[in-house]
């Protein structure tokens, strides 16, 4: 960044153009909201200061936020911002970045609610937005939110402090359904829901995937196994076991694995129905699989 006095609008300008030389993918978007976060302003108030110049105070943390993002650190990571569904959530390298997709899992399960408060189980919640924005919408709902990495659960357990759910929300460590088997009370096993957004992409798609993504997010949140299925193999198999009569399994999965969980979940022959859900691009991203009325849980 060559020596001068420098406002705002050249800064946007220097810095997209020096992103795009470095093939970062939303040049002008990452200069704005990067900017805007360092000197705390939306990207409007940039906008309305383009004039304004900025000093040295600034300019040295901007060189290093620049730094960062021309190493492909997330922008999200960098402001350890995400909003998801409107609301504010903290996030850092300890836990996946929240996806758009996703909201579409949380608001599935806030349009068929029923008057009758529920009981939630959350696997992999890693930053907390699912269980979090679930609780913030239902005041009266029992969360349990699982993972089996300690770090990303002190992320959630910051968000969920931050959005004062706190006493709403139960956060367990562990594999998968490992945790709710140590729950003494056997009703307190059972659950009216069990959401996931789990890892599913295959081993061999890691050089597929955007720096940003591989050298960054969380191994843990990503990959399973060589087909992508390894964790959602085991969800089909084992939600029976922990879900009231019927309760609902609703999950994550990538965009061309609906034909691979159609015949895992047919195998399987606890649920009475299931359907894909297809999100904004069309793909079948959502799967919601019911158990009957009959269901008695083991
Ligand atoms: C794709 S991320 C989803 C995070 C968050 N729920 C979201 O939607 O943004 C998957 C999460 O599952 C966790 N995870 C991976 N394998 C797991 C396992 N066997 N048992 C529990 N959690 C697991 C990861 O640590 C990660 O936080």
């Amino acid at each position: 960044m060559p020596n001068k006095i420098w406002r705002v609008m050249d800064l946007l300008d220097w810095t997209s153009g020096y992103f795009e030389q470095h093939g970062i993918p939303n040049p002008r978007l990452d200069a704005e909201v990067l900017l805007g976060h360092l000197l705390d302003k939306s990207r409007l108030q940039l906008y309305l200061h383009f004039e304004m110049p900025v000093f040295q105070e600034h300019l040295t943390p901007f060189r290093e936020l620049i730094k960062r993002r021309i190493e492909h650190t997330p922008v999200s990571y960098i402001t350890n911002r995400k909003e998801f569904l409107s609301l504010d959530f903290y996030v850092d390298e300890r836990v996946l970045i929240p996806r758009p997709e996703t909201e579409q899992l949380v608001e599935t399960v806030l349009a068929t609610n029923t008057d009758t408060p529920q009981r939630l189980l959350e696997l992999g919640t890693g930053s907390g937005v699912i269980a979090t924005s679930l609780a913030v919408h239902q005041a009266e709902w029992d969360i349990v939110a699982t993972d089996i990495s300690e770090p990303a659960l002190a992320v959630a357990q910051k968000n969920a402090e931050a959005h004062a759910c706190t006493t709403q929300i139960t956060f367990m460590s562990g594999d998968l359904f490992e945790p709710i088997k140590m729950i003494d009370i056997p009703e307190k096993r059972q659950f009216d829901w069990i959401v996931c957004n789990p890892p599913y992409i295959k081993n061999v798609e890691r050089d597929s995937l955007s720096l940003d993504v591989r050298d960054h997010e969380p191994e843990i949140a990503l990959f399973a196994g060589d087909d992508g299925l390894t964790v959602i193999r085991r969800l089909i198999s084992e939600a029976p076991q922990y879900l009231s009569p019927n309760g609902k399994l609703l999950f994550e999965i990538g965009a061309t694995q609906a034909e691979s969980v159609c015949a895992l979940i047919n195998a399987e022959p606890a649920y009475c129905r299931y359907e894909f859900l297809k999100d904004y691009a069309k793909k079948d991203r959502l799967v919601l699989a019911s158990v009957p009325s009959a269901h008695i849980p083991v």
